[in-house]
């Protein structure tokens, strides 16, 4: 959208550039700098995008000061509390909440596709048995390119729909198969009488020797974490998605590439981190020496704090409800790590020195004790975050294929190395 009455003129070495102002929907406007090379000769220099809108998007929205998130304009805690997962994929995906009919359709259309080739299961033995989870995701869900030919002409809208559903509906197969083959336990297929959540758990922890029961409340934590995860807006993941398509990259293979991104410590990995550091902690008594560490810059205080959110990340309350449920559920209600995390954030929120950096929890700060209290070793978080995440990419890469002004993403730089020098032979080099 552009507001035609608005321009930021830019003057450099004599040389002066009008340059467009657009305005979305809501939050900041921003400068288009496209003509900006061409009339100065100058790049913009921006290392981590922190001030650049990469591109136009009607998926996410994010008030960072404001500690709001909405998808496709309904905040994130009416869809936690009222929607389900696959109505929010619905929802990401076309723009809308499913009417009734649309809905049994869509929810149809996945269960039809959780099954995977047969020949498929066979990547799964190639790995080690100690194989990260998250490497396995990596190398089985480019593989898909491989097995469905079908799907893979990126200029027909039909067959990126199919793509979409695919990976939608089999990644909790893979996830759970990734998770079954780490521990050595024989898969267990996709039930399709189940609903998205529970079809999932069930891959997880059922084994042929008994019968396989979950309680409902995890049912639903477990769609509310998918949720949660679903999408959040231009991150580095989809960020990663986008610059693979980009170049015309068939879509498992951008979500590939999505998964491999998503691997890293400071995106995927934080709330095993925070875990990790509820268990060093080990006791409320022990709270105040930590955050005197963390004032001493010995270690951060992981789960608080967020690029874009300078207030409570939205997704952490609801975060911290479902907490409470799977902990009630599981029969945890004083599981200590829970009780370290409560008086931990109290204190934090007290703390100047976190109150004056707005520094609040996020998402992360509360997933971890909830999925270990779910059964899930913490080498499943990032997994689990992959799958969810899975509908947020590919709704991206689906906007991003279907709008006309899309071209190969192709950052340039402010290059620093050697000006042009002559070759030397190896007998003249100093
Ligand atoms: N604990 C202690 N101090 C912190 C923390 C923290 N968690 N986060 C930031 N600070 C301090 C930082 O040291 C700096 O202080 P000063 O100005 O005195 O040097 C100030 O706050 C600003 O920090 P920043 O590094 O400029 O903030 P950023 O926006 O670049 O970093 C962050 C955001 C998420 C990387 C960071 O807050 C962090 O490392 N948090 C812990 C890891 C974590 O929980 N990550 C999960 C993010 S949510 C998942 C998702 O949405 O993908």
């Amino acid at each position: 959208m552009t507001d035609q009455a608005k321009t930021a003129t830019l003057e450099f070495e004599g040389k002066s550039v009008d340059l467009p102002i657009l305005s979305g929907s809501t939050g900041p406007d921003v400068i288009d700098i496209r003509k900006l090379y061409g009339g100065t000769g100058a790049f913009t220099f921006d290392p981590g995008f922190t001030s650049t809108a990469s591109c136009e998007s009607g998926l996410t929205y994010i008030d960072g000061d404001a500690g709001v998130l909405l998808h496709r304009g309904y905040p994130i805690d009416q869809l936690a509390s009222k929607s389900n997962f696959v109505e929010v994929c619905h929802l990401l995906l076309h723009g809308e909440l499913p009417t009734a009919a649309q809905y049994e359709k869509f929810e149809n259309s996945i269960t039809v596709h959780t099954m995977l080739h047969s020949q498929f299961d066979r990547f799964f033995e190639g790995f080690r048995r100690d194989a990260h989870p998250m490497a396995i995701m990596v190398g089985t869900v480019g593989a898909l390119s491989a097995f469905y030919h079908d799907s893979l002409d990126i200029h027909d809208p039909v067959q990126r729909d199919i793509s979409a559903i695919r990976l939608i509906a089999k990644m909790p197969t893979i996830a759970a198969r990734a998770y079954k083959y780490h521990i050595g336990q024989p898969f267990a297929s996709p039930r399709n009488d189940l609903s998205y959540a529970e079809n999932f758990l069930r891959m997880c922890f059922a084994v042929p020797a008994e019968d396989y029961h979950v309680d409902p409340a995890l049912v639903r934590a477990m769609d509310r974490i998918f949720i949660l995860h679903a999408d959040h807006e231009q991150n580095a993941s989809t960020s990663t998605v986008r610059l693979a398509g980009s170049s015309g990259a068939n879509p498992f293979a951008c979500i590939a590439a999505g998964i491999a991104c998503l691997w890293g410590p400071s995106h995927g990995g934080a709330n095993e981190e925070a875990l990790t550091m509820l268990k060093e902690i080990g006791t409320p008594d022990k709270i105040p020496e930590f955050i005197q560490g963390v004032k001493d810059r010995k270690f951060k205080l992981m789960g608080f704090g967020h690029r874009v959110y300078k207030n409570y990340d939205p997704r952490a309350k609801v975060m911290q409800q479902s907490a409470y449920e799977v902990l009630a559920a599981t029969g945890r209600e004083n599981d200590p790590l829970f009780q370290v995390a409560k008086e931990l954030e109290k204190v934090a929120l007290q703390d100047e020195y976190f109150t004056s950096r707005k520094l609040f929890p996020n998402v992360d700060f509360y997933s971890g004790i909830t999925l270990s209290a779910m059964g899930f070793p913490t080498t499943m978080f990032t997994v689990l975050f992959a799958l969810a995440r899975t509908v947020g990419w590919i709704a991206q890469w689906q906007e991003m294929m279907a709008d006309p002004s899309q071209k190969i993403g192709r950052p340039r730089q402010l290059y620093t190395g050697p000006t042009e020098r002559d070759y030397l032979p190896i007998d003249q080099r100093g």
